[in-house]
């Protein structure tokens, strides 16, 4: 959508597949009760799956999935359930499609949500088509958008055989985050970063994604996915797009995934050695994980990006399961000054930019302040800004609202899909051997082989959370 562009209608129906799986449990439940509060969810809501099951099962699981997140309103909740249809069938099934076309009334402009595996997005779309329930229709798909270049572009091809594309929306919820939303306003909603933004003042980029839990009974899908696939294809990814791309001429669709689409296929391909694969010991043991996986839960990597601005700075990227902590945060470290005046060494601690994504919310400036006293010696200090996560809305709830809207600046492109998995096409075909950790450690110690000489891990788990 450019700003010349008629606003999109909303839809007039939403449809979620998979009505009784773990997604839709774990946040969809959730993040419908929250849109019927806020009154934008004022029409049909129709659960399709293959259970065997009935209206009223649907809306106990409903009620479970809501009462289980503590976010149960008895108002809401009682609208919601009064807005819930239910189709049970086979999804290859024509019939199951001609019921889901009666129960959606005269809805002309439904949302259809597959929230199912992706093997299963083929026959879905089928049935959509087939069955008429695609017209002037919006379809929302989850990550992974395939497993590899070859696969998302089967998938892509699979959509746009009945969806057009600016009826796509790839969710990938980091993006519906807003303390990674924040990235981009903090960068070009102020002028004094951009001057400093870039590889003369720029020294390294950090991102640590650490999860202190393991695969808490995802055994299974996680042993077809691995760390890169599961979270730094995408999420990681979105995230250094915000971080690095050039000015969007305006926050709208078009021109974000354009920038984002630049950025992308500046970004060198992975080579083996420009990444570590790591297995915490134990995960073999785990329910649905094969005894002989090599499947990585931890992955340590350094991205290049060839741009005049970027060109020379290395993007370090790390994520894992059963590490010392559970934060995400962004670290850009800035060069040191180019002369020390007051004897001091210039090896001390850089200045920083600090990004706490979560669990806090934080912005902090790292600078160095004089003591008090006659001597001209400083400290590290940080300067910090901090929003209270609670008061956000889920990234689900966001995210669904903009679907439902029409607006799909926050979801992702097919281009853009297909250029992130050619940066990781290499490295995915030919994967560096997976070397194990202890749980509760930052992973393989050969993950410092990714850095450069003279740079070193930020560990988030010790950055002070408040010096001024
Ligand atoms: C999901 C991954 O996409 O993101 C999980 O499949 C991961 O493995 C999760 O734990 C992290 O999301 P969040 O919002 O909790 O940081």
């Amino acid at each position: 959508m450019t700003a010349a562009d008629p606003v999109p209608a909303r839809a007039d129906a939403f449809v979620f597949f998979g009505a009784t799986g773990d997604l839709a449990y774990k946040k969809i439940f959730p993040a419908l009760q929250a849109l019927v509060r806020r009154g934008e969810l004022d029409m049909p809501i129709v659960g399709v799956a293959r259970a065997g099951g009935s209206l009223d099962a649907l809306r106990q699981r409903a009620r479970a999935s809501i009462e289980h997140a503590g976010l149960f309103d008895a108002d809401a909740f009682a609208r919601l359930a009064a807005r819930l249809r239910y189709v049970d069938g086979d999804y290859a099934d024509p019939a199951t499609f001609a019921r889901l076309r009666r129960e959606l009334g005269s809805a002309a402009r439904p949302i259809h949500y597959l929230a199912i595996p992706p093997s299963l997005f083929g026959v879905v779309v089928d049935g959509l088509g087939a069955s008429g329930n695609a017209r002037d229709a919006r379809v929302i798909v989850e990550k992974p958008f395939g497993r590899d270049l070859a696969s998302a572009r089967a998938l892509d091809a699979t959509l746009h055989a009945v969806f057009p594309e600016r009826s796509i929306f790839r969710i990938d919820h980091y993006l519906g985050k807003d303390a990674v939303q924040n990235l981009l306003y903090f960068r070009f909603a102020n002028a004094f970063l951009e001057p400093i933004w870039n590889r003369h003042y720029v020294n390294d980029v950090q991102i640590t994604m650490a999860e202190s839990f393991g695969i808490e009974g995802r055994g299974a899908f996680y042993d077809e996915v691995g760390a890169l696939r599961d979270v730094v294809q995408n999420h990681l990814l979105q995230v250094i797009a915000l971080l690095a791309m050039d000015a969007p001429t305006r926050h709208d669709s078009d021109a974000m995934q354009s920038e984002k689409l630049r950025l992308f296929r500046a970004i060198r391909r992975l080579a083996p050695a420009d990444v570590v694969r790591g297995q915490f010991r134990g995960y073999r043991d785990e329910p649905g994980v094969a005894q002989t996986s090599t499947i990585e839960t931890f992955a340590a990597l350094r991205l290049h990006i060839d741009t005049w601005r970027w060109a020379g700075v290395p993007f370090y990227v790390r994520a894992g399961k059963r590490l010392p902590t559970t934060v995400t945060e962004v670290m850009v470290h800035l060069k040191a000054p180019p002369l020390s005046i007051f004897g001091e060494a210039l090896d001390g601690p850089p200045n920083h930019f600090r990004f706490r994504l979560s669990p806090q919310v934080m912005i902090c400036v790292g600078a160095s302040v004089k003591c008090t006293g006659d001597a001209m010696r400083g400290e590290a200090v940080e300067l910090v800004v901090r929003n209270d996560p609670s008061t956000d809305v889920s990234p689900y709830e966001r995210l669904l609202a903009h679907a439902i809207g029409g607006d799909t600046t926050m979801f992702t492109r097919d281009d853009c899909v297909e250029a992130a998995w050619r940066i990781f096409d290499p490295v995915l075909a030919t994967p560096p051997p997976v070397l194990d950790y202890a749980p509760g450690s930052w992973g393989p110690a050969a993950a410092a082989t990714v850095l450069r000489p003279g740079d070193a891990w930020h560990d988030p788990s010790c950055a002070p959370e408040e010096r001024i």
